[in-house]
C-alpha cells in the first residue's frame, strides 16, 4: 500500500498520480487534501508519513508546490528518508542508494509524463544495501 498526500499546490498531480497507481491495481491510501483549497503541508506531510513509520504503508508519496516545503517536513519525522525528485534517475538512486521510503514531488514543477515516470522509477526500484547500509545508517543515527 502507498501513502499519497498533497497540499493544494500539489492538489491536481496527486489526483493523476492515484489515477494511475489505481489503474496498476497497485493500493493507495489517500491521505488528503481533498480539494484544491489551501492546507499547510506540514499537516499533510505528518498525515502520511505516519503511516509509512506505522507499517501501514511500505512507501509515501508527498506532493505541494516545489515539493520542497512537504520534503523539509517529512524528514523531520523520526523513520522517514524522504526525497524530493526531478527525474527517474533521483526516483531510482533514491529508493537504490538511499533507501528513501517517501518520494517528494513538485506539482507546479514536474510535468504529470514526467512526475508519472518518477513514480515508476520510485516504485520499481529497491534498496541495493552492500555499502549503501553503512551510510544510510549513518543518516538514521544522526535521529538519535
Ligand atoms: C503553497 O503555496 C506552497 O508554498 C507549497 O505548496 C510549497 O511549494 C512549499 O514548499
Amino acid at each position: 500500500m502507498i501513502a499519497i498526500g498533497s497540499d493544494h499546490g500539489g492538489y491536481e498531480l496527486k489526483r493523476e498520480i492515484i489515477q494511475y497507481l489505481e489503474k496498476k491495481e497497485i493500493p493507495v491510501l489517500d491521505c488528503g487534501c481533498y480539494s484544491p483549497d489551501a492546507v499547510d503541508y506540514p499537516d499533510i506531510a505528518v498525515k502520511v508519513c505516519d503511516k509509512v513509520t506505522g507499517g501501514e504503508c511500505e512507501l509515501g508519496i508527498l506532493i505541494c508546490g516545489t515539493g520542497i516545503g512537504i520534503s523539509m517536513a517529512a524528514n523531520k519525522m523520526h523513520g522517514i528518508r524522504a526525497a524530493l525528485c526531478h527525474s527517474t534517475f533521483d526516483g531510482r538512486m533514491a529508493r537504490m542508494h538511499n533507501n528513501a521510503n517517501v518520494l517528494c514531488l513538485g506539482g507546479r514543477t514536474t510535468g504529470v509524463s514526467i512526475a508519472l515516470d518518477i513514480v515508476d522509477a520510485f516504485v520499481g526500484a529497491e534498496f541495493e544495501g552492500g555499502r549503501h547500509e553503512k551510510r544510510v545508517g549513518k543518516i538514521m543515527s544522526i535521529e538519535e
